[in-house]
């Protein structure tokens, strides 16, 4: 199939294994982990807003080779590709918990950093580890929630919390929160810790219950096709957007927008600026369709899934404005091939990846007309629902 192969995770473990007898004096690792990227099918920006999201987890992992150090020292290299430099950091883990470890350069050490400080037990001992990655850096799979919730899995073998599967997605959305910077919805972190091979998962994400939606027949594929662009914007818009929806739930006077209705919304549409009304209706309207497309796809009703795939995009990129000439194109492309169900953009936007649903016997096909119809050079995952991190052995 004319396809980006998904490289297999032992082999992606081979590689860090490689690098750790290279980095680290020729003696091998003791604990190896796994952690998933993620596609998002339908329910983007509803996450901050306490909705419903239908992500799964992919092929596509962060891995963690290492082994405990006898003293509170922490030696790291990482071999992902576009992460920035140096890909060694050497650090002192600090005493007392109180104490923070604070962010700094290189920017993929400071998830590591972020998941040592939040992690839910210890006194954490001292390690030394190399990290690989076949989800691409950037792309809007996920990347940097895979390696939060892979060093949180990895600490979990060294010194082992209570097993909370939702509060490990919590502390590593912390992380991310504090040591990146962005503050992001819970989305990525909660899939990549309670993915589930041959499943999507519906996730409420106000009580924090998810629901497994059976995603495994045969005839039927899902294809992520990457732009590979990546626009600059992204750093100031998703906090602005998350702001713009705060304030219109509380114009509206409810605890967030998933409390509200467009009746509520079309009510109050005199007390909100006009860019703030379409943020709030994309967000509205997005939680109601992920919803209805998690019944459609229970029920193998694929063409009213694909409908509601592209009323996603449509709404983001109108509504909700973060989308890009360049998804927008592969959008277009994609929905133009027979036996596609539908295409939109996932993840946080402005870039990055569109997630396609189609027949199995469309792909050769729409790959083809993709290719040719987008401007830029694309890259084409055909992926499985995967489960979620996990330790390997070794
Ligand atoms: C990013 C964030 C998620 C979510 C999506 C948009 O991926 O990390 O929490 O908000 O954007 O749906």
């Amino acid at each position: 199939m004319a396809s980006c192969p998904v490289p297999s995770v032992s082999s992606v473990v081979a590689g860090a294994r490689q690098v750790y007898r290279e980095s680290f004096g020729a003696s091998e690792p003791v604990v190896a982990v796994c952690a998933p990227g993620r596609v998002n099918l339908i329910g983007e920006h509803t996450d901050y807003n306490q909705g419903f999201v239908l992500p799964m987890a992919l092929p596509l992992v962060t891995v963690m080779v290492g082994s405990p150090t006898p003293d509170r020292s922490v030696s790291i290299v990482t071999v992902a590709e576009g992460a920035d430099e140096p890909r060694r950091v050497d650090f002192v883990l600090p005493n007392d918990s109180a104490t923070p470890i604070a962010p700094g350069m290189p920017k993929w050490a400071n998830y590591v950093k972020g998941v040592l400080q939040h992690y839910r037990a210890g006194p954490l001992p001292g390690f030394q580890a190399v990290l690989a990655s076949s989800v691409p850096l950037g792309g809007g799979l996920s990347s940097s929630a895979s390696l939060e919730v892979a060093v949180y899995t990895f600490l979990q073998q060294l010194c082992p919390d209570d097993g909370d599967a939702v509060s490990k997605a919590l502390a590593c959305q912390k992380a991310e929160h504090t040591h990146a910077g962005m503050p992001c919805g819970i989305m990525d972190q909660f899939i990549s810790v309670l993915g589930k091979d041959g499943h999507a998962l519906l996730i409420d994400c106000r009580s924090l219950e998810a629901t497994l939606v059976p995603l495994t027949d045969q005839g039927l594929v899902i294809l992520i096709t990457n732009s590979n662009v990546r626009h600059s914007l992204t750093g100031s818009e998703y906090p602005s957007r998350r702001q713009q929806c705060e304030e219109a739930a509380a114009t509206l006077g409810k605890s967030s927008l998933r409390e509200a209705t467009l009746e509520d919304l079309e009510g109050a549409q005199g007390q909100l600026d006009k860019e703030t009304y379409r943020r709030a209706r994309h967000v509205i309207e997005e939680i109601g369709r992920t919803e209805r497309a998690a019944a459609a796809l229970r029920e193998g009703r694929y063409h009213e899934f694909g409908e509601l795939m592209v009323d996603s995009h449509n709404s983001l990129r109108d509504h909700y404005e973060v989308s890009c000439p360049e998804l927008d194109e592969l959008v277009a492309a994609a929905t133009e091939v027979e036996g596609v169900y539908g295409s939109r953009m996932t993840g946080g936007g402005f870039g990055g990846c569109t997630v396609t649903l189609l027949e199995a016997a469309a792909v050769d096909r729409a790959v083809q007309h993709i290719k040719e119809r987008y401007s830029g050079t694309p890259t084409f995952y055909i992926t499985i629902p995967s489960d979620g991190a996990r330790a390997l052995s070794l």
